[in-house]
């Protein structure tokens, strides 16, 4: 991925286990072959109020609003992780305007990650900060130019499938600089409603869709980023087995990002993904990743 060699394809997701050193060191030690932090502000942020997430019965819904004890706390753990992961370590920055991407991208830099994931599309905050910055391909553009001129490490651009056009915006962000590109965050908004108490469920009433039910989604905007960009793709949403990653790498993904399966199938899903993709490379004569990779596109 962008001359980092990966041990695997499979890679943690933002969000899932990420939040401290110690829990991205478990994650690589049970197999994944990179590992992603959650995603840091500058300052810190307590996020929505409980319940946050739910397991509806195909996925997750989520408004968990992007907690976390911001740069200052984060470089310290991402300095521990990254000494002690083993694999890439994926620092996920966000932020509230331009500048201060920028900003927070030279500050995440100290903890010399191999990557910086730079989250325009977030779709949790959107009350917060106006629309997200995956939305419009000028401001996608913006943010990952103001990253770029901040830090020397390589950055992946995380966009939304809540777009009209997502080529537009990964040929945005490919002529902006970014290095690799990774897709998608969540589905949505959706809304989950109970019906004893007639309300939402989530506090924030609605929240990105993830898990199995946004696969099909995810497929499709990884084969259109694919066929519109050079940079590498980190194809992300609902992969949970050896096929699933297969799938996803003949619509181009050079890597596989897996998150709510962490869920579902535990933390030995990573190997397990591998061991299921490898039966499947051997029953189909393929001995390499890249035998199959884009195949769909051809
Ligand atoms: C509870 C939860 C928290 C998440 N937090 C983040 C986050 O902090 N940053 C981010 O870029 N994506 C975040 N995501 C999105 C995931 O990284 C991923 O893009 C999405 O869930 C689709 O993948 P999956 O179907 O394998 O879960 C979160 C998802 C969930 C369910």
């Amino acid at each position: 991925l962008c001359g980092v060699k990966l041990r695997n394809p499979t890679i943690l997701a933002s969000g899932f286990l990420g939040t401290t050193a110690d829990l991205l060191v478990r994650v690589a030690e049970n197999g994944a072959g990179a590992v992603t932090s959650k995603s840091c502000s500058l300052e810190p942020r307590k996020g929505h109020a409980n319940p946050v997430v739910l397991d509806w019965g195909h996925g997750f819904i989520n408004a968990v609003g992007l907690s976390n004890p911001g740069v200052e706390e984060e470089v310290k753990e991402l300095k521990k992780a990254t000494g002690k992961a083993g694999v890439p370590v994926i620092a996920s920055i966000f932020a509230d305007s331009v500048k201060n991407f920028g900003a927070i991208a030279e500050k995440i830099s100290e903890a010399k990650p191999a990557f910086i994931e730079v989250n325009i599309s977030c779709p949790n905050v959107e009350s917060e900060f106006g629309r997200p910055f995956s939305s419009d391909p000028a401001v996608a553009a913006e943010v990952t130019e103001a990253v770029k001129a901040n830090t020397r490490i390589p950055i992946i651009v995380k966009l939304s499938p809540n777009v009209a056009d997502i080529k537009s915006i990964a040929k945005a962000v490919e002529q902006a600089g970014a290095d690799a590109i990774s897709a998608i965050n969540t589905a949505g908004p959706g809304m989950v409603i109970d019906v004893e108490s007639a309300k939402p469920i989530l506090a924030n009433k609605v929240g990105g869709v993830s898990g199995p039910a946004i696969k099909p989604i995810a497929v499709k905007c990884v084969y259109d980023i694919c066929s519109a960009v050079e940079v590498p793709v980190v194809g992300i949403g609902g992969v949970s087995t050896g096929i699933d990653a297969v799938e996803m790498m003949m619509a181009g993904a050079t890597a596989v990002g897996i998150g709510s399966a962490v869920y579902y199938r535990g933390i030995g899903v990573f190997k397990e993904i591998c061991s299921e993709m490898s039966s499947f490379m051997q029953s189909h004569g393929y001995s390499k990743t890249s035998d199959f990779r884009g195949k769909a596109l051809e």
